[in-house]
């Protein structure tokens, strides 16, 4: 590349994430309100080749190499094959994957991974009916576990698992969720909620922490720190053993911890994002964008829209002001923004 996405800290992103729609077909409290949010118009969105052109850019010149697509939830969009074709068949291509709800899955994972899709995480909090509903104003679980199932018959394992723990909802069911994830050879990480709900509910003295979440598990499990080099991952990685006499898969395993709240990682962030909209975020938590896909539309060439994208980045925070007390929620929720 001939220039990379610097900021005035010296960090340097080569982690794309763009999201491809707004829209959602779960309403999970921690994102969205109940009635759901307005939605851009189909035409605000980028097109596939307008995808391709951003992400090509980004990887040809930027530096980015590695690609995630996000929503809202990106199995919406019609053409999401398409997009994940066009992005492999980028020259340099960069590694690709998907963060989804995994409804709608079963019945694209395979051509997705014949697209060229590389990894895939899927959000998935409870494994009980009741909860799921609960939490997602909808009784989809038995789609996201026939989603599960496919993207695993089509080769697209291991999957990442991401499941956010809500006090009073969920924060009993970490042990269960292990368990289901040891025996179906998952890769599960529990995510520390953040304040990027579209109701501003979150409050900082309920949210399940990390430590938390490792004092549950401890109760059942033997945890002992996992040595690999972490490299900029947001996850804790922790070695499991179940207490006790059993051995095999169920019983020993991995999993992963998101602090994001109370043990950021914004120090060695990698991440640039761009909006469903064609908009470059330098953070999830920034209250600022820069359009990329208006100039696009306009006719800028790669120079312009690439100078625009790294101003943007340019002028990235050291971190996301969360625990500060003049901290100031983002008016857009996660599912606006991009997971
Ligand atoms: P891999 O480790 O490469 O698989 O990706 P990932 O963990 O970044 O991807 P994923 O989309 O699964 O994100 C996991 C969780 O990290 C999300 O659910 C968010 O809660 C959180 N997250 C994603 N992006 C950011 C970010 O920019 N900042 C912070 N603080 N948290 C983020
Ligand atoms: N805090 C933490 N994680 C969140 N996600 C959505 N909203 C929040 C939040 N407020 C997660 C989803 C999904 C990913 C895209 O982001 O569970 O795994
Ligand atoms: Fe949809 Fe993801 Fe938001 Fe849940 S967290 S409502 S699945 S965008």
């Amino acid at each position: 590349p001939t220039d990379a996405l610097v900021d005035r800290f010296g960090r340097r992103a080569t982690d794309l994430r763009v999201s491809l729609t707004d829209r959602c077909n779960l309403r999970c409290t921690y994102c969205m309100p109940a009635e759901g949010l307005p939605t851009q118009p189909a035409d605000a969105l980028m097109t596939v080749s307008e995808i391709r052109r951003l992400v090509g850019l980004g990887v040809s010149r930027l530096g980015v190499r590695q690609v995630r697509f996000t929503g809202g939830e990106p199995l919406l969009r019609a053409d999401l094959v398409d997009i994940v074709a066009a992005c492999a068949d980028l020259p340099d291509r960069p590694e690709i994957s998907l963060t989804t709800n995994a409804i709608g899955l079963a019945s694209r994972a395979e051509a997705l991974a014949v697209a060229g899709l590389d990894r895939l995480n899927i959000s998935l909090d409870s494994i009980r009916h009741d909860s799921f509903a609960r939490l997602t104003r909808r009784p989809f679980l038995d789609r996201v576990l026939q989603g599960i199932d496919a993207a695993r018959h089509a080769g697209l394992g291991p999957i990442k698992i991401n499941a956010v723990l809500l006090r009073g909802v969920n924060d009993d069911q970490a042990v269960e969720l292990v368990d289901w994830a040891l025996e179906h050879g998952h890769q599960l990480r529990f995510i520390e909620q953040m304040p990027l709900d579209a109701d501003h509910s979150w409050s900082r003295d309920s949210f399940v922490t990390a430590e938390e979440t490792r004092r549950r598990l401890a109760e059942v499990y033997e945890l002992t720190p996992d040595r690999a080099p972490r490299d900029g991952a947001p996850a804790e990685l922790w070695r499991l053993r179940r207490r006790g006499t059993g051995v095999g898969p169920a019983f020993s395993g991995t999993v992963g911890i998101i602090a994001s709240v109370t043990e950021s990682f914004c120090g060695d962030c990698r991440r640039t994002r761009l909006t469903a909209e064609g908009g470059v975020r330098n953070c999830l938590f920034t209250h600022e964008e820069t359009d990329l896909l208006g100039p696009l539309r306009a006719g800028a060439d790669d120079e312009t829209i690439a100078r625009l994208w790294q101003a943007e980045m340019w002028r990235k925070a050291a971190g996301h002001g969360v625990n500060r007390p003049d901290f100031v929620q983002p008016t857009r929720s996660m599912s606006a923004i991009g997971g």
